[in-house]
């Protein structure tokens, strides 16, 4: 981290910019739905710290947690119309605008994150990119939250069966929505913030999530089962309002990129630390009865799911299907 600052510091940041004077101030509003506890969280801190201390403060990230600006919900019109400049959704809900994204909500389409970053990198992922481009959109990175588990207060889920008629809280995507009523479970679409609240009036039984979005907004106090089945990607698209980016000096857009670069790959080691984390702290509390799926239950439930891919063929170029690991020899 120091020979990166010194290394930035080298390039004489903003002095040698003439489109930069002293008294400009760059100002991105950076809104987001999650609490500062969480690995998003974090990293938004981090990077509007980082940028601020690079710049001499000419330019100033604000961050806006826990859908104080803008709701989940809200973001992406908001990103969109330019009132805001860069934000951090789920992939899941970037499904609304560009469809062939829930290619990343298939159930087990991918076993870790690292063949989650791969799959973004390949030439199928970038072709997904692209398409962001159309809407005045840019992707300047990709965040991890981790893989979802499921969680209710019906019943354990240990079987695929077991999911037969729960109120499952969803967020928007057809894939998900359809991973859940191919087993006969009943998908609800649910804005991040009102989860609580909807779980405590019971007007779902359950939802899925990664352990840091559960435990972050004590969804577990409100849950009396948890399965430990890793079956999704949680994670985000850092998209920044294009028409916005094209007007920074080009001084401040590769300061962003650097520092956005060095960011991601921290914020990447903190999601599967903080994930691992979170899941000792519901071990330890016993207040949440957890159970985990074997390998073999694993591939039961993978082949349960099979379906759900022949949707999203039925709707979407194969190749965006054929590309994922599982499909690579
Ligand atoms: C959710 O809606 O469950 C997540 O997208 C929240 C988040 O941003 O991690």
């Amino acid at each position: 981290i120091i020979m990166l600052l010194v290394s930035c510091q080298q390039r004489d940041y903003p002095a040698d910019n003439e489109q930069l004077s002293h008294e400009e101030q760059i100002v991105i509003r950076f809104s987001h739905v999650v609490g500062e506890n969480t690995p998003k969280g974090m990293a938004a801190i981090k990077f509007a710290e980082l940028i601020k201390e690079r710049s001499n403060g000419h330019v100033e990230i604000q961050v806006f947690p826990n859908g104080v600006l803008y709701k989940d919900g809200e973001e992406l019109n908001a990103l969109l119309r330019g009132d805001i400049q860069m934000i951090a959704p789920a992939i899941s809900k970037i499904t609304t605008l560009v469809p062939e994204w829930s290619v990343m909500d298939l159930p087990y389409a991918f076993k870790n994150a690292d063949e989650v970053h791969s799959y973004v990198d390949s030439d199928v992922g970038q072709s997904l990119m692209k398409k962001l481009n159309v809407h005045n959109l840019l992707s300047v990175g990709v965040w991890d939250s981790g893989f979802k588990q499921l969680s209710n207060s019906i019943r354990p889920i240990e079987h695929i069966s077991d999911l037969k008629d729960l109120r499952m809280r969803i967020m928007p995507s057809d894939i998900l929505a359809e991973q859940f009523s191919s087993v006969d479970a009943y998908p609800k679409r649910i804005d991040f913030n009102t989860v609580f609240n909807q779980l405590q009036k019971g007007n779902v039984d359950g939802q899925e999530n990664t352990f840091t979005n559960i435990t972050s907004k004590n969804l577990h106090s409100l849950q009396d089962y948890l399965t430990v089945s890793n079956h999704g990607y949680l994670g985000y698209l850092l998209l920044m309002n294009n028409e916005f980016w094209d007007s920074l000096p080009k001084v401040v857009q590769t300061l962003l990129i650097d520092t956005l670069e060095e960011v991601q790959q921290w914020e990447w080691q903190l999601a599967k630390n903080l994930s691992d984390e979170r899941l000792q702290e519901m071990e330890a509390c016993e207040c949440i009865n957890i159970h985990y799926l074997s390998n073999q239950d694993v591939q039961k439930w993978a082949s349960a799911f099979e379906p759900v891919y022949d949707y999203y063929a039925g709707k979407y170029d194969s190749k965006y299907i054929n590309a994922l690991p599982k499909n690579q020899s």
